[in-house]
């Protein structure tokens, strides 16, 4: 285990760290910070990046802030969705048994969340992931979600979270109409230099580092090898930091 080596008491750079042990660049706190507000309005946004720059990551964020006696985040990730799985997915996560016909449950959705919103009084917050893999059906589907009362109200704050082909998608005019009607588009960059040198640093001291293991020249080698992205940033590292302990200790 590398870890005693470099005497850590947890690997850094996991998957599995808690999100508040992880640094946050400054893209990733406004875009949580801008999700906080549209699930406050009951908007719809769509939040894009490339792959690997945290867009789950902060929707764990998301979960974490949101205060559970005033929201219900429900969330479905399926990159073979439909409409029908898409509306069993949701009934599940209410613990109620889905209608086997589309429409039938679509109005049963509709259905349970008013009554979560009167009766509970909790706003429904709805996040569909690697929604860049959905098909058209099913990005028109969501369009008739955010229909109540003829158009003229939102039941729940609903974000879209894909690769950023979702968002040059939503740019044709076949989606003209799911377009419109999208309040806030929210884009995570990859991070830069600086950051990734913060974020590099924190995940060492979170692990207990007591020095810096990385040069300044290695850690311009990552930023060039992964231009940033968290998670080849986070692989670079624990792949440099294995290969120097067998190095070091011949194994
Ligand atoms: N702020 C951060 N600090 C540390 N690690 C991070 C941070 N953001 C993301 N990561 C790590 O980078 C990896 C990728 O993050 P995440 O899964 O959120 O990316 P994504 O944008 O959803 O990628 P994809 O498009 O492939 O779904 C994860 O292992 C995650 O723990
Ligand atoms: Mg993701």
């Amino acid at each position: 285990m590398f870890e005693t080596f470099y005497d850590l008491h947890q690997a850094p750079f996991s998957r599995d760290l808690a999100v508040d042990e992880l640094y946050a660049s400054a893209a990733q706190e406004e875009t949580l910070g801008r999700l906080l507000y549209v699930t406050e309005r009951q908007w719809f946004a769509v939040l894009t990046g490339d792959c690997g720059t945290g867009k789950t990551t902060t929707i764990r964020r998301l979960s974490e802030e949101l205060d559970e006696a005033r929201f219900k985040l429900l969330y479905m990730s399926d990159s073979k969705l439909t409409p029908r799985h898409f509306y069993k997915g949701l009934l599940e996560q209410l613990r109620c048994e889905s209608k086997f016909y589309r429409g039938d449950a679509k109005r049963q959705l509709h259905r349970e969340i008013e009554l979560m919103r009167w009766i509970h009084r909790l706003q429904p917050v709805v996040v569909v992931d690697e929604a860049h893999l959905l098909d058209r059906e099913m990005l028109e589907e969501l369009r008739f979600l955010l229909n109540l009362k003829m158009d003229s109200q939102s039941p729940m704050a609903l974000i879209l979270v894909g690769q950023s082909e979702l968002w040059d998608r939503l740019g044709l005019q076949a989606y003209a109409a799911i377009r419109q009607r999208i309040d806030m588009q929210c884009y995570l960059p990859h991070m830069d230099r600086a950051e990734l040198g913060a974020h590099m640093s924190r995940h060492l001291s979170a692990a207990g580092a007591g020095h810096e293991l990385f040069t300044e020249a290695a850690m311009d080698e990552i930023y060039r090898f992964s231009s940033g992205a968290a998670r080849l940033v986070n692989k670079l590292c624990t792949h440099t930091l294995i290969t120097e302990h067998r190095t070091s200790t011949g194994l």
